[in-house]
């Protein structure tokens, strides 16, 4: 079997979900630990560097790139029995992640549930250290299977040594350091239900569940999402655009008193966390649009591309919504996609 096939001149548009069109010098569909390998020989041999874009959900491409784009498209799931009263699971970086969860339930291995639908592919969870609904994917991280370009061989690098926090994790501060081939999971044989992220239970009971099961939780969880978040299918975007902001807890207070409505939550190290769709809202960025590039109707925090945006434009108006947000809350917005051709 052909391990890597290789484009030159690559249209970037249909691997991104923000639907940017640009070019990459060559695009690498790597179906093996051999194809991946392959690709990076041929980024040394024309002396251009790798970009690794996994299901392309969570970048924003602002320029062509003199590059070898990398889509790794390993494919498996292996079921490693149980340990300490887990379920451990290794999937490979390829996989679909929505379609990973789905797998999980009905293998009645749980905990996944509130992670239903997030776009993208496994090996790119660990990176932004996927969250939704109260959940976050590091509590269920076992390890992190990859190959290190630094030293030039494979590793495995365990959950503490991944610096999970707040969609951050080691693979986002030095992105293009590790290739990720696997992910292993430890998950709950029992169910161990998240449901106090509001809206979550609202959305059981208008379901009609009094007595939610993981798979419940899972359908409530796509039904909420599929309301309030835009398909990439359908309008281009990758997710919320900004980080919910950290600040210390008297700045929280300030803003607290000043905007009554501002939601806030407690975060660790005595920090508080912002809502950012609402700050960005109340500068009145919501629905708005410049040319194709826009701010969703529904949710301030994601960024639409409604058809020829260019990574360019959709930057122009992430910059203006943070110059206003800060001159209005003096709260630094920070983004939270890859910017990829910088
Ligand atoms: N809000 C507004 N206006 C808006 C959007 C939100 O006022 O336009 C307010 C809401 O009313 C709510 C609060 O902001 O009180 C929080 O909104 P929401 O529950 O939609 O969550 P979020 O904080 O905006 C985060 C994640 C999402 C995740 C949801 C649900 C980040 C950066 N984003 O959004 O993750 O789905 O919580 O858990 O943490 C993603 O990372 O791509 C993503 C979609």
């Amino acid at each position: 079997m052909i391990q890597v096939d290789l484009l030159h001149s690559a249209n970037l548009r249909p691997f991104n979900t923000f639907g940017v069109a640009a070019r990459a010098r060559w695009l690498a569909h790597a179906r093996s630990i051999d194809g991946l390998l392959a690709a990076l020989e041929l980024a040394q041999r024309e002396d251009v560097r790798v970009e690794v874009f996994g299901g392309g959900s969570n970048l924003l491409i602002v320029d062509d790139l003199e590059a070898v784009v990398v889509l790794p498209q390993l494919r498996g799931v292996t079921w490693l029995g149980n340990h300490n009263g887990r379920v451990h699971v290794s999937a490979a970086a390829g996989e679909n992640w929505h379609d990973f969860v789905a797998l999980t339930i009905a293998h009645e291995a749980f905990g996944l549930e509130n992670l239903a639908l997030i776009p993208g592919h496994v090996g790119a969870a660990p990176i932004q250290n996927i969250g939704a609904y109260g959940v976050e994917l590091d509590r269920f991280v076992v390890a992190v299977d990859a190959y290190d370009r630094q030293r030039e061989q494979f590793c495995r690098i365990d959950r503490a040594s991944c610096e999970f926090s707040y969609r951050d994790s080691l693979f986002k501060h030095d992105p293009n350091r590790y290739l990720i081939t696997a992910v292993e999971f430890a998950l709950h044989t029992e169910a161990d239900l998240h449901l106090n992220y509001a809206g979550v239970r609202e959305q059981l009971s208008a379901s009609g569940i009094n007595v939610p099961t993981p798979k419940a939780v899972f359908d409530a969880i796509c039904a909420i999402r599929r309301r309030k978040l835009p398909d990439p299918a359908e309008i281009g975007n990758a997710g919320s655009f900004f980080k919910n902001p950290l600040v210390d807890t008297h700045l929280a207070s300030v803003l607290q008193a000043a905007y009554p409505t501002l939601p806030i939550y407690s975060a660790a190290q005595g920090k508080s966390k912002l809502a950012a769709g609402w700050l960005i809202e109340y500068c009145g960025w919501k629905g708005a649009r410049v040319l194709d590039a826009g701010v969703h109707q529904q949710h301030a925090l994601v960024l639409v591309n409604y058809g020829k945006a260019t990574g360019r434009e959709l930057l122009a108006i992430a910059q203006h919504i943070q110059a206003d947000v800060s001159n209005q809350f003096g709260v630094q917005l920070e983004i939270e996609p890859r910017i990829v051709g910088v």
